[in-house]
């Protein structure tokens, strides 16, 4: 779908409602980077390490082995004293990012470090500030979001999907009675890239997300 890939140094948003399986892919995104020996930091502002490391180990993916040998790094960042430091994050913690050398950054979620800010100039500046660190560090970054129960290709704050290079949309697929059938991702927008447009269905297995057709290549 993506010709190849994330493109590297690229910010990719992953959108979609809760349980389609954003922090899933982006575990699933520093994993495949410490299988060809990419360091990667995971930074969550929503579940805890035990719960991510539970998640991966469940997939069969072997997160003990990469975080012994620093190759994934798990930081919780709590949302709580996270909200005095929104500033010190946006700035000084890109430049620890660049100088720990991380090839892969994943963001869980920006809407919640969106909600840390109490209004949208200063949500915008944060945002920028975290994307342009990212890219400073020379990182392919995924950060995720929530999507707009309303308009489903947007986010619930409506700026992510402008900052970022890249959003994918992992959305429900919804019989004509409504119910819900099944899980689809699109990439609605790639820069530089001759993406594919098409809804292509995935699932979430024993072994973590998988694209039908044409799997989604992680390996950026
Ligand atoms: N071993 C597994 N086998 C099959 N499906 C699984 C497995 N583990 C998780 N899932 C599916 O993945 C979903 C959770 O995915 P994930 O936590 O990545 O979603 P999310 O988009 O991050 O949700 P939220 O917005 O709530 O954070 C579960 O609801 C379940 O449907
Ligand atoms: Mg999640």
């Amino acid at each position: 779908m993506l010709q190849g890939g994330f493109p590297k140094g690229h910010v990719i948003l992953v959108t979609g409602f809760a349980g389609t399986g954003k922090t899933c892919l982006g575990l699933q995104f520093l994993l495949a980077g410490a299988a060809a020996g990419e360091k990667g930091i995971f930074l969550s502002l929503e579940e805890d390490e035990t719960a991510l490391v539970d998640t991966a180990r469940q997939f069969g993916w072997p997160v003990d082995q990469a975080i012994k040998s620093s190759l994934v790094k798990i930081v919780r960042l709590d949302p709580k004293e996270t909200r005095g430091n929104i500033t010190r994050i946006a700035s000084e913690m890109w430049k620890e990012l660049a100088q720990l050398g991380v090839q892969r950054i994943v963001v869980d979620s920006v809407s919640l470090l969106n909600m840390l800010s109490d209004d949208e100039p200063s949500r915008r500046n944060t945002l920028f500030a975290l994307a342009a660190a990212c890219r400073g560090a020379g990182a392919t970054t995924l950060l995720t979001a929530e999507a707009n129960p309303l308009h489903r290709e947007t986010t619930r704050d409506g700026l992510s999907e402008y900052i970022a290079d890249g959003v994918i949309l992992l959305d429900y697929r919804e019989a004509s009675d409504g119910h819900r059938v099944g899980l689809a991702v699109r990439v609605l927008k790639m820069r530089r890239t001759a993406h594919s447009r098409s809804v292509q269905p995935y699932t979430i297995g024993a072994h973590g997300i998988e694209v039908d057709a044409k799997a989604i290549d992680f390996g950026a």
